[in-house]
Parts: C-alpha cells; sequence; structure tokens
C-alpha cells in the first residue's frame, strides 16, 4: 500500500499552507510526519486521508489516483483502506464504547452480528472487553486511547494515519501509546502514518518526513536522514 503524493499543493481560501509535496511513504513503514506546530502535518494527513481536499496535485494509493474515484466508491475506497486515529483520542460521547468501535461498520453497513464479532475481537486485543458497554466519560484515558485505535483498526484498514497520538499526555502514558501502535503496525503490517513532533515517538519510526513551513525538509530512513531532493515552486 504505497502512497504517492505528487506536486500537492493546499490552500484554504487564499491561504497557501502546503507547498509542492513529493513524497513515497512505503508499504509497512512506520512513519512520522515531524514538524512544529503550524507545519502543516494534520492537513497533509487529511489529504491523504480523504477528509479534506487538495488544492493541486495528486494522490496516488496503491496506484490508484484518488481524484479518479467518486460517490459511493470513493466512501467505500477510504473506509476500507484508510483507519484514523484523530487527534485527541476523540470518542462520540453519546455512544457506548463498542458502539463507537464498530462506528465504520456501521456506515458500511456491516450486519450487527459480524460488527459485535469484530468489537469483541479488537477489544480482547487492545485489553478493553469490560468497557464495551460504557460510555467514553466512564472510561480511563488509557482505555479511550485503545477504544481509539480499535476503531481505526475495525475494517482492516492498509494504513492507519494517527495525528499527534502523545500530545498532552505524560511520558509513561505517551510511550504505552506509541508501543500500541507499534504494535498495531507489526501485527497488522499496517502503514502507520504518524504526525508528531515528539522526540519519543521519532524513535519509533522506520521513515522520518521532515514537515516545515508547508514544505517537506527532509526524507529518510530513521538516523540517515538526509535533506529532501525537491523541485522548486510550482
Ligand atoms: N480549516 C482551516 N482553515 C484555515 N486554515 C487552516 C485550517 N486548518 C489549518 N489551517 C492552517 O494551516 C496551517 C497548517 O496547519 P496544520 O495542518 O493544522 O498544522 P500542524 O498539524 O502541523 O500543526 C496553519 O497555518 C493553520 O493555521
Ligand atoms: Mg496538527
Amino acid at each position: 500500500m504505497t502512497i504517492k503524493l505528487a506536486n500537492l499543493n493546499k490552500s484554504y481560501g487564499k491561504k497557501p499552507v502546503l507547498f509542492n509535496i513529493n513524497l513515497e511513504i512505503p508499504t509497512g513503514s512506520f512513519t512520522i510526519l515531524r514538524g512544529v506546530s503550524g507545519s502543516g502535518k494534520s492537513t497533509l494527513l487529511s489529504i491523504i486521508g480523504g477528509i479534506e481536499p487538495m488544492t493541486s496535485g495528486k494522490v496516488l494509493i496503491d496506484g490508484q489516483d484518488v481524484s479518479k474515484l467518486r460517490g459511493k466508491v470513493r466512501t467505500d475506497f477510504y473506509r476500507h483502506k484508510i483507519g484514523f486515529i484523530f487527534q485527541g483520542f476523540y470518542l462520540q460521547p453519546q455512544l457506548t464504547v463498542g458502539e463507537n468501535i464498530a462506528l465504520m461498520g456501521t456506515f458500511a453497513g456491516m450486519p450487527r452480528k459480524e460488527r459485535e464479532e469484530r468489537v469483541k475481537e479488537l477489544a480482547q486485543m487492545l485489553g478493553i472487553a469490560e468497557v464495551l458497554d460504557s460510555l467514553p466519560a466512564e472510561i480511563s484515558g488509557g482505555q479511550a486511547e485503545r477504544a481509539c485505535a480499535a476503531r481505526a483498526m475495525f475494517m482492516h484498514p492498509e494504513i492507519i494515519l494517527a495525528d499527534e497520538p502523545t500530545n498532552n499526555l505524560d511520558p509513561e502514558n505517551a510511550k504505552n501509546v506509541i508501543e500500541m501502535l507499534k504494535k498495531i503496525q507489526q501485527d497488522t503490517s499496517a502503514t502507520m502514518i504518524v504526525a508528531s513532533h515528539d522526540p519519543l515517538v521519532e524513535r519509533y519510526a522506520t521513515q522520518v518526513i521532515g514537515i516545515k513551513d508547508g514544505r517537506v525538509s527532509e526524507v529518510g530512513a530513521n538516523g540517515t536522514r538526509t535533506v529532501a531532493t525537491q523541485g522548486g515552486e510550482e
């Protein structure tokens, strides 16, 4: 599940925020998008995840030009290919933990029995079986993190995106979260892309992509970083 971004630009209204991004994210990698706040990490993740439209350029996922996808085909494509772990581990407060985890399956029209089985399987794997009928307000932060990971994994995505998963966590919980993501990546062979400016997260990455002021500033295998060769602005 290679992800290729070619000459990608993004503006919010008249404000350009991503400039001529050219990147290849290899299958099965644990890639970190590293950059200070405001550099464009969340925007880039949202474009890869199909949540935010790009202004120009191309996104190819496993050779598929995603701009060619429309309607139900497009919705199904993203639902099955990509799992998103949102900033702050947000769960729908009015739904139980189990219902939150099954959300993508519900949207996709998966039969209830099948959904419940998948919820159980993931809950057991992540150690949250006992809180499936609880509301998000009734569970611990660590349990919410695991529930969000389970929700992202629900449709067996080949790509998992996580936005600042260790933000606002103390070092011990940050380590727990990043080790959970690493384990998920290894167990499922998913391509994991994590936006973060946490040096701890970087230690777990197989590839580091530096983002600075909306541009790729460096790309490299972890430990052997090189400065990105980028064409001029377009
Ligand atoms: N929905 C939006 N509308 C307008 N500007 C936005 C929006 N989202 C982000 N931005 C701007 O885009 C830039 C990049 O933001 P973001 O992708 O959130 O960076 P990061 O995740 O690295 O902190 C910032 O200048 C931010 O203010
Ligand atoms: Mg962000």
